[in-house]
């Protein structure tokens, strides 16, 4: 496992501004990981509480939905990672990445007031540009859910990004100027305690909802897990459904 340094811009003062709610009860930061992804599942499998968030300055080895790299520049970004291990069977672990969409995009809203859109499954975009995305990870057995890894990676502060060009997007490239990154993930996380209480507690009708208000892809062309067609409308229980060009509504979980 990596070392926290006290060098580490979140080390010290995070900790004492966390939100009081689950996320955050156990709190570790790093100056450099491979992917906070796998400093929590090791966390994880030792037995650490639901909550636990794992932070990072740098990834060296990011990773993105579908096998693709989740690159940083060092210093200027938020990427965590939070260990949740819901009470639901495994098919619904899906509903949890399109909660953190939800919850991520409200806290980025309420901190910049940028118009923040949600593209299947998650991807947060500004304009056609993205500023964030989700990757959650499940271990389950017995198709009970053990602990799912929600990774979520922001652009905060980077302003050049050399592989993805104007694919990609940052909330001080929207705004022109930077941002303080722990107000960021103190707000982030509050929301995300929020939604996810709720959701427990409520059932996933609500964030279907928000899901549906803050989509740009329902009405339009998707191609996603090998169906193409128009996105129609979110199911009840979080898939999306594509009418195919033969009139066929195909419904499609998003992985994860
Ligand atoms: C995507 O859009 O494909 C998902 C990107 C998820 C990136 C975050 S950054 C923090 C966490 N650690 C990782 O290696 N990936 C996620």
């Amino acid at each position: 496992m990596a070392e926290a340094s006290p060098d580490c811009l979140f080390c010290s003062r995070l900790a004492a501004r966390l939100p009081r709610g689950l996320m955050g009860r156990a709190f570790y930061a790093f100056p450099v990981v491979i992917s906070t992804q796998d400093e929590l599942r090791r966390l994880g499998e030792s037995g650490a509480p639901e909550g636990t968030v794992v932070v990072a300055d740098h990834q060296t080895g990011g990773r993105g939905r579908q096998r693709r790299t989740w690159v940083d520049q060092p210093g200027s970004n938020l990427l965590f990672s939070l260990l949740l291990r819901p009470e639901m069977p495994a098919a619904q672990v899906p509903q949890l990445t399109l909660l953190a969409a939800v919850a991520t995009r409200e806290a980025l809203i309420a901190s910049t007031r940028l118009e923040i859109v949600i593209r299947w499954p998650n991807d947060l975009l500004v304009g056609r540009r993205k500023l964030a995305g989700i990757l959650a990870e499940a271990s389950a057995l017995d198709d009970r859910v053990s602990q799912v890894i929600l990774g979520i990676g922001i652009n905060v502060n980077q302003t050049t990004f050399p592989e993805l060009g104007a694919e990609a997007t940052s909330l001080a490239l929207e705004l022109g100027h930077p941002l303080d990154r722990e107000m960021l993930l103190e707000g982030l996380l509050a929301a995300l305690d929020g939604w996810y209480t709720r959701c427990l507690r409520e059932g996933f009708l609500g964030v279907r909802e928000a899901w549906r208000q803050a989509a740009v892809s329902l009405g339009q062309p998707v191609a996603t897990a090998g169906v193409a067609g128009v996105a129609e409308d979110l199911d009840v229980d979080g898939a999306l459904l594509v009418r195919t060009g033969e009139g066929r509504v195909v419904r499609v979980v998003a992985g994860v």
